[in-house]
């Protein structure tokens, strides 16, 4: 119906140039998507909907926020060294994932978590401390902290596969996307010795429990 609609509106000889046909012929695929009323997510269709939707963005965005303060307190010990560039090119990723759940939030009336002030704290003394131990310090906070990412965003990406893959089609595409950013950033990590920091398995023991502790907390509050 959504393509009969779609490839009506774009057959007005008069009007659409044949190149432009080309063009949207090429498009048609993500046109179909794109033609929808919203942009990322769908309006709930009850009260149980809108409740668990809300708490995964509201997860994620916390997720997203925490992170942009752990690099920002690696950076604050590690911007000058020779780590600094790299840091920043995940810095600079995670600061467009935070965009995005920012615009999503926004859009969907979203109350995100009251806890931000306290990750904004929380976040940046777990990246300046560890960045303290070291580059490989900083590393393997690095590492702990996008598998947990990585993990969560798995989960959601399951969920959202068994209850309508259709329906959360977009939804879908964002969090694949970004949990593929945390994957990279997780390899990053290991490339570049975070196993070599010191008590690197208890490191990142305690972390990844930090972490499972703030994506239980963020939920709820
Ligand atoms: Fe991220
Ligand atoms: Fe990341």
């Amino acid at each position: 119906m959504q393509r009969a609609a779609h490839v009506a509106s774009c057959s007005w000889p008069q009007i659409v140039k044949p190149a432009m046909i080309r063009h949207s012929l090429k498009c048609r695929a993500p046109l179909q998507h794109s033609s929808r009323a919203y942009s990322v997510v769908p309006p709930p269709r009850d009260d149980d909907e809108r409740d668990a939707v809300h708490r995964m963005l509201r997860v994620d965005h916390a997720g997203e926020y925490g992170a942009n303060r752990i690099y920002a307190g690696q950076m604050a010990v590690l911007g000058r060294s020779r780590t600094g560039p790299l840091i920043q090119q995940m810095w600079d990723q995670e600061k467009k994932h935070l965009a995005k759940f920012n615009e999503i939030l926004a859009e969907n009336r979203v109350r995100p978590t009251a806890l931000l002030p306290f990750w904004n704290i929380a976040g940046f003394v777990l990246g300046a401390s560890s960045a303290l131990l070291g580059k490989e310090g900083a590393m393997a906070c690095t590492v702990a902290v996008e598998e947990s990412i990585s993990e969560h965003y798995n989960s959601q990406i399951r969920a959202l596969m068994e209850n309508d893959p259709e329906r959360y089609f977009e939804l879908l595409q964002v969090i694949k996307e970004f949990r593929d950013d945390e994957m990279d950033h997780h390899d990053t990590g290991l490339e570049h010795e975070a196993e070599s920091a010191p008590g690197y398995w208890l490191l990142k023991n305690v972390i990844q429990l930090g972490c499972k502790a703030a994506i239980y907390a963020s939920q709820r509050v």
